[in-house]
Protein backbone atom coordinates (compact mmCIF):
# COMPACT_ATOMS: atom_id res chain seq x y z
CA UNK A 1 0.00 0.00 0.00
CA UNK A 2 2.54 2.65 1.01
CA UNK A 3 4.16 2.05 -2.73
CA UNK A 4 0.66 2.85 -4.18
CA UNK A 5 0.19 6.11 -1.97
CA UNK A 6 3.83 6.79 -2.94
CA UNK A 7 3.50 6.28 -6.71
CA UNK A 8 -0.14 8.34 -6.41
CA UNK A 9 1.54 11.40 -4.67
CA UNK A 10 4.87 11.18 -7.36
CA UNK A 11 2.90 10.97 -10.52
CA UNK A 12 -0.19 13.66 -9.57
CA UNK A 13 -3.07 11.18 -8.67
CA UNK A 14 -3.59 12.14 -5.40
CA UNK A 15 -2.78 14.77 -3.07
CA UNK A 16 -3.44 15.37 0.85
CA UNK A 17 -5.73 18.63 1.19
CA UNK A 18 -4.12 21.85 2.70
CA UNK A 19 -0.85 19.74 2.43
CA UNK A 20 1.70 23.19 3.10
CA UNK A 21 -0.44 23.84 6.14
CA UNK A 22 0.30 19.86 7.41
CA UNK A 23 -3.07 18.23 5.52
CA UNK A 24 -6.14 17.95 6.86
CA UNK A 25 -6.91 14.70 7.83
CA UNK A 26 -9.90 13.10 6.03
CA UNK A 27 -9.44 15.75 2.89
CA UNK A 28 -7.48 14.74 -0.63
CA UNK A 29 -7.35 16.21 -3.88
CA UNK A 30 -6.88 14.86 -7.06
CA UNK A 31 -4.15 15.54 -9.07
CA UNK A 32 -3.81 15.59 -13.25
CA UNK A 33 -3.70 12.08 -13.70
CA UNK A 34 -6.01 11.01 -10.43
CA UNK A 35 -9.01 13.58 -12.07
CA UNK A 36 -8.70 12.32 -15.27
CA UNK A 37 -8.84 8.55 -13.80
CA UNK A 38 -11.75 9.52 -11.61
CA UNK A 39 -13.83 11.41 -14.23
CA UNK A 40 -13.21 8.57 -16.81
CA UNK A 41 -14.38 6.08 -14.17
CA UNK A 42 -17.62 8.36 -13.38
CA UNK A 43 -18.04 8.57 -16.94
CA UNK A 44 -18.06 4.79 -17.48
CA UNK A 45 -20.61 4.01 -14.47
CA UNK A 46 -23.10 6.92 -15.76
CA UNK A 47 -22.69 5.60 -19.24
CA UNK A 48 -22.85 2.31 -18.67
CA UNK A 49 -25.89 2.33 -15.96
CA UNK A 50 -27.73 5.38 -17.29
CA UNK A 51 -27.63 6.42 -20.81
CA UNK A 52 -25.97 3.31 -22.88
CA UNK A 53 -27.76 1.02 -20.58
CA UNK A 54 -29.20 -2.34 -22.23
CA UNK A 55 -33.04 -0.98 -21.78
CA UNK A 56 -33.91 -4.34 -20.86
CA UNK A 57 -33.14 -6.40 -17.72
CA UNK A 58 -33.44 -10.29 -17.84
CA UNK A 59 -35.38 -11.28 -14.69
CA UNK A 60 -37.29 -14.60 -14.25
CA UNK A 61 -39.42 -14.90 -17.14
CA UNK A 62 -39.24 -12.56 -19.82
CA UNK A 63 -36.80 -9.85 -20.51
CA UNK A 64 -38.25 -6.65 -18.44
CA UNK A 65 -38.10 -3.05 -20.04
CA UNK A 66 -36.50 -0.33 -17.90
CA UNK A 67 -35.23 3.18 -18.32
CA UNK A 68 -32.87 5.06 -16.36
CA UNK A 69 -32.31 8.88 -15.90
CA UNK A 70 -30.12 10.98 -14.41
CA UNK A 71 -30.20 13.68 -11.66
CA UNK A 72 -28.31 16.47 -9.72
CA UNK A 73 -29.30 18.00 -6.49
CA UNK A 74 -28.03 20.40 -4.11
CA UNK A 75 -25.56 19.35 -0.99
CA UNK A 76 -27.59 21.29 1.64
CA UNK A 77 -31.25 20.56 1.53
CA UNK A 78 -34.81 21.01 3.96
CA UNK A 79 -33.69 19.79 7.03
CA UNK A 80 -36.50 17.82 7.08
CA UNK A 81 -35.32 15.56 4.78
CA UNK A 82 -32.81 13.98 7.25
CA UNK A 83 -35.26 14.23 9.55
CA UNK A 84 -37.80 11.91 7.85
CA UNK A 85 -34.64 9.47 6.42
CA UNK A 86 -33.51 8.48 9.60
CA UNK A 87 -30.26 10.44 9.53
CA UNK A 88 -31.11 12.93 12.07
CA UNK A 89 -31.41 10.59 14.66
CA UNK A 90 -29.84 7.44 14.09
CA UNK A 91 -26.69 8.42 11.68
CA UNK A 92 -24.21 7.66 14.08
CA UNK A 93 -21.13 5.93 15.48
CA UNK A 94 -20.35 5.73 18.87
CA UNK A 95 -16.98 6.88 19.55
CA UNK A 96 -14.73 6.72 22.67
CA UNK A 97 -11.92 8.81 23.86
CA UNK A 98 -8.78 8.32 25.70
CA UNK A 99 -7.90 10.78 28.09
CA UNK A 100 -4.29 10.28 28.48
CA UNK A 101 -3.81 10.52 24.78
CA UNK A 102 -6.41 12.60 23.86
CA UNK A 103 -7.07 10.33 20.41
CA UNK A 104 -10.51 9.67 19.89
CA UNK A 105 -11.66 5.78 18.14
CA UNK A 106 -14.30 4.70 16.71
CA UNK A 107 -16.44 2.09 19.95
CA UNK A 108 -16.80 -0.69 17.53
CA UNK A 109 -13.07 -0.71 15.71
CA UNK A 110 -11.93 -1.35 18.99
CA UNK A 111 -10.54 -4.98 20.34
CA UNK A 112 -8.19 -6.53 22.40
CA UNK A 113 -6.89 -9.63 24.37
CA UNK A 114 -6.31 -10.05 28.45
CA UNK A 115 -2.54 -10.18 29.11
CA UNK A 116 -1.63 -11.24 32.28
CA UNK A 117 1.40 -11.45 34.60
CA UNK A 118 1.89 -12.55 37.99
CA UNK A 119 -0.78 -10.83 40.20
CA UNK A 120 -1.22 -8.32 37.11
CA UNK A 121 -3.56 -8.07 34.41
CA UNK A 122 -4.71 -6.14 31.81
CA UNK A 123 -7.15 -5.75 28.32
CA UNK A 124 -4.65 -4.59 25.28
CA UNK A 125 -6.59 -2.66 23.12
CA UNK A 126 -6.24 -2.15 19.80
CA UNK A 127 -7.11 -0.80 16.54
CA UNK A 128 -5.31 -2.70 14.10
CA UNK A 129 -6.29 -6.12 12.86
CA UNK A 130 -4.83 -9.24 11.83
CA UNK A 131 -1.20 -9.71 12.59
CA UNK A 132 -0.75 -6.30 13.35
CA UNK A 133 -3.03 -6.33 16.00
CA UNK A 134 -1.25 -9.16 17.96
CA UNK A 135 2.06 -7.74 17.37
CA UNK A 136 1.24 -4.04 18.69
CA UNK A 137 -0.84 -5.92 21.50
CA UNK A 138 1.94 -7.70 22.58
CA UNK A 139 4.51 -4.97 22.47
CA UNK A 140 2.17 -2.94 24.78
CA UNK A 141 1.48 -5.54 27.33
CA UNK A 142 5.43 -5.96 27.42
CA UNK A 143 6.12 -2.27 28.15
CA UNK A 144 2.94 -2.31 30.60
CA UNK A 145 4.83 -5.25 32.76
CA UNK A 146 7.79 -3.91 32.36
CA UNK A 147 9.26 -6.45 31.03
CA UNK A 148 12.48 -7.11 28.76
CA UNK A 149 11.91 -8.79 25.47
CA UNK A 150 13.12 -12.39 26.02
CA UNK A 151 10.79 -12.22 29.35
CA UNK A 152 7.42 -11.88 27.00
CA UNK A 153 7.30 -15.40 26.99
CA UNK A 154 6.47 -15.05 30.48
CA UNK A 155 3.13 -12.64 29.57
CA UNK A 156 0.35 -15.29 29.59
CA UNK A 157 -2.77 -14.74 27.25
CA UNK A 158 -6.26 -15.63 27.44
CA UNK A 159 -7.45 -16.87 24.48
CA UNK A 160 -8.27 -14.55 20.84
CA UNK A 161 -9.06 -11.60 19.98
CA UNK A 162 -12.32 -9.99 21.03
CA UNK A 163 -14.19 -6.55 20.84
CA UNK A 164 -14.01 -4.38 23.87
CA UNK A 165 -17.82 -4.08 23.64
CA UNK A 166 -18.83 -6.67 25.96
CA UNK A 167 -15.26 -7.96 27.26
CA UNK A 168 -13.67 -5.97 28.92
CA UNK A 169 -14.52 -3.32 32.21
CA UNK A 170 -13.03 0.24 30.99
CA UNK A 171 -11.15 0.73 33.98
CA UNK A 172 -9.10 -1.92 32.95
CA UNK A 173 -8.46 -1.28 29.38
CA UNK A 174 -5.32 0.10 28.44
CA UNK A 175 -6.00 1.70 25.05
CA UNK A 176 -4.14 1.80 22.05
CA UNK A 177 -1.82 5.12 22.54
CA UNK A 178 -1.96 5.30 26.25
CA UNK A 179 0.86 4.01 29.07
CA UNK A 180 -2.06 2.61 32.02
CA UNK A 181 -5.21 1.67 31.79
CA UNK A 182 -8.83 3.04 32.47
CA UNK A 183 -8.45 6.14 30.36
CA UNK A 184 -10.95 5.38 27.87
CA UNK A 185 -14.37 6.96 28.24
CA UNK A 186 -17.32 5.22 28.12
CA UNK A 187 -18.66 5.53 24.16
CA UNK A 188 -20.52 8.02 23.54
CA UNK A 189 -23.30 8.55 20.38
CA UNK A 190 -21.66 11.05 17.79
CA UNK A 191 -23.80 12.06 14.69
CA UNK A 192 -21.78 11.97 11.09
CA UNK A 193 -23.44 14.78 9.65
CA UNK A 194 -21.47 17.93 9.21
CA UNK A 195 -23.57 20.88 10.58
CA UNK A 196 -23.67 24.03 8.93
CA UNK A 197 -26.24 27.76 9.51
CA UNK A 198 -28.03 29.22 6.74
CA UNK A 199 -28.48 33.18 6.31
CA UNK A 200 -26.57 35.74 7.43
CA UNK A 201 -28.36 36.25 11.00
CA UNK A 202 -27.77 32.29 11.37
CA UNK A 203 -28.52 31.69 15.38
CA UNK A 204 -31.33 29.76 16.22
CA UNK A 205 -32.08 25.73 15.62
CA UNK A 206 -34.33 26.65 12.74
CA UNK A 207 -31.44 28.05 10.85
CA UNK A 208 -29.18 24.37 11.31
CA UNK A 209 -28.94 22.78 8.14
CA UNK A 210 -26.38 19.62 6.99
CA UNK A 211 -24.16 18.58 4.53
CA UNK A 212 -25.70 15.75 3.06
CA UNK A 213 -23.90 12.46 4.11
CA UNK A 214 -25.47 10.36 0.73
CA UNK A 215 -26.86 11.80 -2.16
CA UNK A 216 -29.63 9.10 -2.11
CA UNK A 217 -32.28 11.48 -0.65
CA UNK A 218 -31.73 14.33 -3.02
CA UNK A 219 -33.23 11.50 -5.63
CA UNK A 220 -36.06 10.88 -3.29
CA UNK A 221 -36.82 14.78 -2.96
CA UNK A 222 -37.46 14.54 -6.71
CA UNK A 223 -39.17 11.60 -7.20
CA UNK A 224 -42.36 13.23 -8.09
CA UNK A 225 -40.64 15.82 -10.02
CA UNK A 226 -39.15 13.06 -12.16
CA UNK A 227 -42.18 11.12 -12.75
CA UNK A 228 -44.46 14.79 -13.78
CA UNK A 229 -42.00 15.99 -16.15
CA UNK A 230 -40.59 13.04 -17.94
CA UNK A 231 -41.61 9.73 -19.51
CA UNK A 232 -40.20 7.63 -17.65
CA UNK A 233 -43.05 4.37 -16.11
CA UNK A 234 -41.82 2.30 -12.96
CA UNK A 235 -39.83 0.52 -13.17
CA UNK A 236 -37.21 3.19 -13.93
CA UNK A 237 -34.17 4.38 -12.32
CA UNK A 238 -32.62 7.53 -11.38
CA UNK A 239 -28.94 7.99 -10.84
CA UNK A 240 -26.77 10.87 -9.26
CA UNK A 241 -23.05 11.36 -9.21
CA UNK A 242 -22.21 14.05 -6.23
CA UNK A 243 -20.15 14.72 -3.21
CA UNK A 244 -21.51 13.53 -0.02
CA UNK A 245 -19.95 14.40 3.42
CA UNK A 246 -19.64 12.40 6.94
CA UNK A 247 -17.77 13.67 10.12
CA UNK A 248 -15.92 10.04 10.35
CA UNK A 249 -14.30 9.46 13.83
CA UNK A 250 -11.15 7.99 12.38
CA UNK A 251 -10.83 9.08 8.47
CA UNK A 252 -8.05 6.28 7.17
CA UNK A 253 -6.54 4.12 4.43
CA UNK A 254 -6.11 6.96 2.30
CA UNK A 255 -9.15 7.49 0.49
CA UNK A 256 -10.97 4.61 1.65
CA UNK A 257 -12.53 6.44 4.73
CA UNK A 258 -12.63 10.38 3.66
CA UNK A 259 -14.94 12.92 5.56
CA UNK A 260 -15.75 14.52 1.75
CA UNK A 261 -16.32 11.83 -1.00
CA UNK A 262 -17.90 11.14 -3.84
CA UNK A 263 -20.77 8.49 -4.34
CA UNK A 264 -22.40 7.48 -7.65
CA UNK A 265 -25.83 6.17 -6.93
CA UNK A 266 -28.92 5.04 -8.10
CA UNK A 267 -32.20 4.17 -6.56
CA UNK A 268 -34.87 1.98 -9.15
CA UNK A 269 -38.29 2.31 -8.17
CA UNK A 270 -40.50 -0.97 -9.18
CA UNK A 271 -43.55 -2.70 -8.42
CA UNK A 272 -43.62 -4.19 -5.03
CA UNK A 273 -44.09 -7.52 -5.87
CA UNK A 274 -41.17 -7.71 -8.06
CA UNK A 275 -38.54 -6.05 -5.91
CA UNK A 276 -36.71 -9.14 -4.65
CA UNK A 277 -36.15 -9.95 -8.92
CA UNK A 278 -34.95 -6.31 -9.49
CA UNK A 279 -32.62 -6.51 -6.19
CA UNK A 280 -31.04 -9.64 -7.40
CA UNK A 281 -30.58 -8.11 -10.81
CA UNK A 282 -28.83 -5.41 -9.77
CA UNK A 283 -26.64 -7.17 -7.50
CA UNK A 284 -25.79 -8.80 -10.58
CA UNK A 285 -25.45 -5.96 -12.65
CA UNK A 286 -23.05 -3.91 -10.33
CA UNK A 287 -21.05 -6.82 -9.93
CA UNK A 288 -19.94 -7.66 -13.26
CA UNK A 289 -19.43 -3.93 -13.94
CA UNK A 290 -16.48 -4.36 -11.62
CA UNK A 291 -15.31 -6.91 -13.35
CA UNK A 292 -15.93 -5.66 -17.24
CA UNK A 293 -13.57 -2.42 -15.83
CA UNK A 294 -10.73 -5.39 -14.64
CA UNK A 295 -10.87 -5.42 -10.99
CA UNK A 296 -9.56 -9.32 -10.85
CA UNK A 297 -12.40 -11.42 -9.85
CA UNK A 298 -10.36 -12.91 -6.72
CA UNK A 299 -9.85 -9.91 -5.06
CA UNK A 300 -13.27 -9.48 -5.31
CA UNK A 301 -16.79 -10.80 -2.80
CA UNK A 302 -20.04 -10.15 -3.09
CA UNK A 303 -21.17 -10.46 0.61
CA UNK A 304 -24.76 -11.15 1.41
CA UNK A 305 -25.34 -8.55 5.05
CA UNK A 306 -26.54 -10.27 8.25
CA UNK A 307 -29.78 -9.87 9.11
CA UNK A 308 -28.44 -7.43 12.48
CA UNK A 309 -26.29 -5.87 10.14
CA UNK A 310 -29.28 -4.49 8.09
CA UNK A 311 -29.30 -0.69 7.90
CA UNK A 312 -32.80 1.02 9.55
CA UNK A 313 -34.65 0.86 6.55
CA UNK A 314 -33.05 -2.26 4.67
CA UNK A 315 -35.06 -5.53 4.18
CA UNK A 316 -31.41 -7.02 2.17
CA UNK A 317 -28.47 -5.57 0.92
CA UNK A 318 -25.09 -6.98 -0.19
CA UNK A 319 -21.63 -5.29 -0.39
CA UNK A 320 -19.65 -5.74 -3.32
CA UNK A 321 -16.26 -5.81 -1.22
CA UNK A 322 -12.55 -5.71 -2.76
CA UNK A 323 -9.22 -6.95 -0.88
CA UNK A 324 -7.95 -3.69 -0.25
CA UNK A 325 -4.07 -4.33 0.32
CA UNK A 326 -3.99 -1.93 3.52
CA UNK A 327 -5.81 -5.18 4.86
CA UNK A 328 -4.76 -8.01 6.77
CA UNK A 329 -5.35 -11.47 4.19
CA UNK A 330 -8.56 -12.99 3.48
CA UNK A 331 -10.28 -9.66 4.64
CA UNK A 332 -12.12 -6.97 2.27
CA UNK A 333 -13.33 -3.54 2.67
CA UNK A 334 -16.83 -2.22 1.03
CA UNK A 335 -16.60 -1.33 -2.45
CA UNK A 336 -20.68 -0.78 -2.72
CA UNK A 337 -23.66 -1.38 -1.09
CA UNK A 338 -26.92 -2.78 -2.71
CA UNK A 339 -30.02 -2.63 -0.98
CA UNK A 340 -33.40 -3.33 -0.84
CA UNK A 341 -35.26 -0.27 0.67
CA UNK A 342 -38.65 -1.34 0.33
CA UNK A 343 -40.81 1.44 0.32
CA UNK A 344 -39.31 3.16 3.32
CA UNK A 345 -37.81 6.50 2.07
CA UNK A 346 -41.02 7.55 -0.10
CA UNK A 347 -43.53 6.84 3.09
CA UNK A 348 -41.53 8.60 5.71
CA UNK A 349 -41.20 11.60 3.08
CA UNK A 350 -45.20 11.19 3.14
CA UNK A 351 -45.81 10.39 6.38
CA UNK A 352 -42.84 11.02 8.80
CA UNK A 353 -40.28 9.06 10.05
CA UNK A 354 -40.81 5.37 10.44
CA UNK A 355 -39.30 2.70 12.18
CA UNK A 356 -39.94 -0.85 12.32
CA UNK A 357 -42.16 -2.26 14.79
CA UNK A 358 -43.00 -5.53 15.05
CA UNK A 359 -41.63 -6.44 11.36
CA UNK A 360 -43.86 -3.57 10.38
CA UNK A 361 -42.82 -0.10 9.66
CA UNK A 362 -45.04 2.88 11.41
CA UNK A 363 -44.75 6.07 11.80
CA UNK A 364 -42.50 6.72 14.78
CA UNK A 365 -44.24 8.78 17.99
CA UNK A 366 -43.24 10.39 21.10
CA UNK A 367 -44.46 10.07 24.58
CA UNK A 368 -47.58 11.84 23.87
CA UNK A 369 -48.44 9.70 20.65
CA UNK A 370 -47.45 12.22 17.86
CA UNK A 371 -45.07 11.94 14.99
CA UNK A 372 -41.77 12.53 15.97
CA UNK A 373 -41.21 14.02 12.38
CA UNK A 374 -43.47 14.88 10.17
CA UNK A 375 -43.74 14.14 6.60
CA UNK A 376 -43.92 15.94 3.72
CA UNK A 377 -47.92 15.14 3.26
CA UNK A 378 -47.27 14.90 -0.35
CA UNK A 379 -48.51 12.18 -2.24
CA UNK A 380 -45.76 9.76 -3.64
CA UNK A 381 -47.31 6.93 -4.49
CA UNK A 382 -47.34 6.12 -8.40
CA UNK A 383 -49.94 5.30 -10.54
CA UNK A 384 -49.80 2.52 -13.31
CA UNK A 385 -52.06 4.05 -15.99
CA UNK A 386 -52.12 0.43 -17.82
CA UNK A 387 -52.38 -1.97 -14.78
CA UNK A 388 -54.80 1.06 -13.30
CA UNK A 389 -53.19 0.52 -10.03
CA UNK A 390 -51.99 2.86 -7.28
CA UNK A 391 -48.73 2.33 -5.14
CA UNK A 392 -45.69 3.30 -3.90
CA UNK A 393 -42.83 1.89 -5.38
CA UNK A 394 -39.99 0.09 -3.58
CA UNK A 395 -36.54 1.19 -3.96
CA UNK A 396 -33.36 -1.21 -5.40
CA UNK A 397 -30.45 1.21 -4.25
CA UNK A 398 -26.79 0.33 -5.89
CA UNK A 399 -24.50 3.09 -3.83
CA UNK A 400 -21.16 2.96 -4.63
CA UNK A 401 -17.74 5.51 -4.13
CA UNK A 402 -16.21 7.01 -6.14
CA UNK A 403 -13.14 7.49 -4.32
CA UNK A 404 -13.33 3.71 -2.90
CA UNK A 405 -13.62 2.77 -6.71
CA UNK A 406 -10.98 4.86 -7.68
CA UNK A 407 -8.34 3.45 -4.67
CA UNK A 408 -9.26 -0.04 -5.58
CA UNK A 409 -8.58 0.01 -9.64
CA UNK A 410 -5.67 1.81 -8.42
CA UNK A 411 -4.11 -0.79 -6.20
CA UNK A 412 -5.21 -3.76 -8.95
CA UNK A 413 -3.96 -2.16 -11.81
CA UNK A 414 -0.46 -1.57 -9.60
CA UNK A 415 2.37 -4.01 -10.88
CA UNK A 416 5.93 -4.54 -10.74
CA UNK A 417 7.46 -6.45 -13.36
CA UNK A 418 10.60 -6.52 -15.89
CA UNK A 419 11.07 -5.45 -18.98
CA UNK A 420 14.50 -5.50 -21.03
CA UNK A 421 15.75 -2.24 -22.20
CA UNK A 422 16.78 -0.70 -25.06
CA UNK A 423 19.82 -3.26 -24.39
CA UNK A 424 17.66 -6.10 -23.70
CA UNK A 425 18.93 -6.12 -20.58
CA UNK A 426 16.18 -6.87 -17.61
CA UNK A 427 15.01 -3.69 -16.21
CA UNK A 428 12.04 -3.53 -13.52
CA UNK A 429 9.26 -1.11 -13.84
CA UNK A 430 5.98 -0.37 -12.30
CA UNK A 431 3.23 -0.39 -14.39
CA UNK A 432 -0.40 0.42 -13.92
CA UNK A 433 -2.12 -1.80 -15.81
CA UNK A 434 -6.07 0.34 -16.16
CA UNK A 435 -8.65 -0.68 -18.26
CA UNK A 436 -7.99 1.48 -21.52
CA UNK A 437 -11.65 3.13 -20.82
CA UNK A 438 -10.21 4.28 -17.10
CA UNK A 439 -6.83 5.03 -18.12
CA UNK A 440 -6.23 8.95 -17.85
CA UNK A 441 -4.23 9.29 -20.92
CA UNK A 442 -4.87 7.02 -23.79
CA UNK A 443 -1.77 7.20 -25.42
CA UNK A 444 1.70 8.77 -25.77
CA UNK A 445 3.20 9.76 -28.86
CA UNK A 446 7.07 9.81 -28.68
CA UNK A 447 9.67 11.22 -31.55
CA UNK A 448 12.86 8.57 -30.90
CA UNK A 449 14.94 11.38 -31.28
CA UNK A 450 14.65 15.38 -31.44
CA UNK A 451 16.16 15.60 -34.99
CA UNK A 452 15.58 14.55 -38.61
CA UNK A 453 11.89 15.79 -38.69
CA UNK A 454 10.30 13.50 -36.32
CA UNK A 455 9.22 16.03 -34.01
CA UNK A 456 7.18 17.51 -37.01
CA UNK A 457 5.52 14.17 -37.68
CA UNK A 458 4.83 13.29 -34.17
CA UNK A 459 3.51 16.61 -33.24
CA UNK A 460 1.44 16.12 -36.42
CA UNK A 461 0.16 12.81 -35.11
CA UNK A 462 -0.86 14.73 -32.13
CA UNK A 463 -2.82 16.76 -32.68
CA UNK A 464 -4.83 14.51 -34.90
CA UNK A 465 -5.34 12.24 -31.61
CA UNK A 466 -6.04 14.65 -29.24
CA UNK A 467 -9.49 15.88 -30.28
CA UNK A 468 -10.37 12.15 -30.17
CA UNK A 469 -9.01 10.96 -26.78
CA UNK A 470 -6.71 11.77 -24.45
CA UNK A 471 -3.05 12.08 -25.48
CA UNK A 472 0.25 13.20 -24.46
CA UNK A 473 3.73 14.33 -26.19
CA UNK A 474 6.46 13.42 -25.11
CA UNK A 475 9.94 14.61 -26.17
CA UNK A 476 12.11 14.61 -23.29
CA UNK A 477 14.47 12.12 -22.87
CA UNK A 478 15.24 8.52 -23.32
CA UNK A 479 13.29 6.17 -25.06
CA UNK A 480 13.06 3.71 -22.48
CA UNK A 481 12.68 6.25 -19.77
CA UNK A 482 9.62 7.75 -21.48
CA UNK A 483 8.20 4.57 -21.75
CA UNK A 484 8.58 3.91 -18.25
CA UNK A 485 6.38 7.26 -17.62
CA UNK A 486 3.50 6.28 -19.50
CA UNK A 487 3.72 2.61 -17.93
CA UNK A 488 3.73 4.14 -14.40
CA UNK A 489 1.14 6.49 -15.70
CA UNK A 490 -1.19 3.22 -17.01
CA UNK A 491 -1.35 4.81 -20.23
CA UNK A 492 -2.37 1.61 -22.75
CA UNK A 493 -0.34 2.33 -25.71
CA UNK A 494 2.45 4.67 -26.96
CA UNK A 495 3.15 5.50 -31.02
CA UNK A 496 7.20 6.01 -31.65
CA UNK A 497 7.78 8.05 -34.70
CA UNK A 498 11.24 6.77 -35.94
CA UNK A 499 13.65 6.97 -39.10
CA UNK A 500 11.74 4.34 -40.50
CA UNK A 501 8.03 6.48 -40.14
CA UNK A 502 10.00 8.83 -42.70
CA UNK A 503 11.05 6.21 -45.29
CA UNK A 504 7.89 4.30 -44.91
CA UNK A 505 5.00 6.32 -43.35
CA UNK A 506 4.66 3.27 -40.56
CA UNK A 507 5.00 3.72 -37.26
CA UNK A 508 5.71 1.69 -33.77
CA UNK A 509 2.87 0.96 -31.30
CA UNK A 510 3.87 -0.07 -28.12
CA UNK A 511 1.48 -2.06 -25.68
CA UNK A 512 1.45 -1.15 -22.30
CA UNK A 513 0.47 -4.98 -20.99
CA UNK A 514 2.37 -7.35 -23.77
CA UNK A 515 4.99 -5.01 -24.42
CA UNK A 516 4.46 -6.18 -28.34
CA UNK A 517 5.92 -3.84 -30.46
CA UNK A 518 3.81 -3.50 -33.95
CA UNK A 519 4.16 -1.16 -37.10
CA UNK A 520 1.04 0.27 -38.50
CA UNK A 521 0.74 2.46 -41.04
CA UNK A 522 0.85 6.71 -39.81
CA UNK A 523 -2.45 7.58 -41.40
CA UNK A 524 -4.24 4.13 -39.74
CA UNK A 525 -3.57 5.34 -35.78
CA UNK A 526 -6.25 7.06 -35.43
CA UNK A 527 -9.26 4.86 -36.57
CA UNK A 528 -7.21 1.94 -35.36
CA UNK A 529 -6.92 3.33 -31.78
CA UNK A 530 -10.64 5.07 -31.94
CA UNK A 531 -11.86 1.24 -32.46
CA UNK A 532 -9.60 -0.04 -29.73
CA UNK A 533 -11.32 2.32 -26.97
CA UNK A 534 -14.95 1.38 -28.51
N1 LIG B 1 -27.30 5.72 0.27
C1 LIG B 1 -26.72 4.59 0.89
C2 LIG B 1 -25.37 4.84 1.38
O1 LIG B 1 -24.92 5.97 1.41
P1 LIG B 1 -23.29 3.65 2.39
O2 LIG B 1 -22.95 2.19 2.44
O3 LIG B 1 -23.24 4.41 3.65
O4 LIG B 1 -24.73 3.71 1.74
C3 LIG B 1 -22.29 3.90 0.00
O5 LIG B 1 -22.35 4.35 1.32
C4 LIG B 1 -20.87 3.90 -0.51
O6 LIG B 1 -20.30 5.19 -0.33
C5 LIG B 1 -19.94 2.96 0.23
O7 LIG B 1 -20.03 1.64 -0.29
C6 LIG B 1 -18.59 3.57 -0.07
O8 LIG B 1 -18.12 3.17 -1.34
C7 LIG B 1 -18.91 5.05 -0.11
N2 LIG B 1 -18.55 5.66 1.18
C8 LIG B 1 -19.28 5.68 2.31
N3 LIG B 1 -18.63 6.34 3.30
C9 LIG B 1 -17.44 6.72 2.77
C10 LIG B 1 -16.31 7.44 3.28
N4 LIG B 1 -16.29 7.91 4.52
N5 LIG B 1 -15.26 7.66 2.45
C11 LIG B 1 -15.28 7.22 1.18
N6 LIG B 1 -16.31 6.54 0.65
C12 LIG B 1 -17.38 6.28 1.42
Amino acid sequence: MDKIVSLAKRRGFIFQSSEIYGGLNGFWDYGPLGVALKRNLKECWWHDMLTGHDELATLPGAPTPYEMTGLDCTIIMHPQVWKCSGHFDLFHDWLVDCRESKRRYRYDHLKGRWASHREKRVFVVTEQSGDEALVETAAKAQKFFGLRANKSSEIEWAEAMVPLAGNAPFAEALGPDAASPGTLTEPREFNLMFETRIGALAGNDDDRAFLRPETAQGIFMNFKNVVDTSRVRVPFGIGQIGKSFRNEITPRNFTFRSREFEQMEIEFFCKPNDSAAWYRFWRDRRWNWYLNLGLTPGRLQLREHDADELSHYSVGTADIEYAFPFLPDGEFGELEGIAHRGDFDLRSHMEGKLVRRDGELVVETDDAGKPRHRGSGKDLSYFDDISRERFVPHVIEPSAGADRAVLAFLCDAYHEDEVPDEDGKPRSRTVLKLHPRLAPLKVAILPLVKKDGMPEVAIDLYRKLKPQMATMYDEKGSIGRRYARQDEAGTPWCITVDGQTLADTTVTLRDRDSLTQVRVPLDECVDLLRSRLA
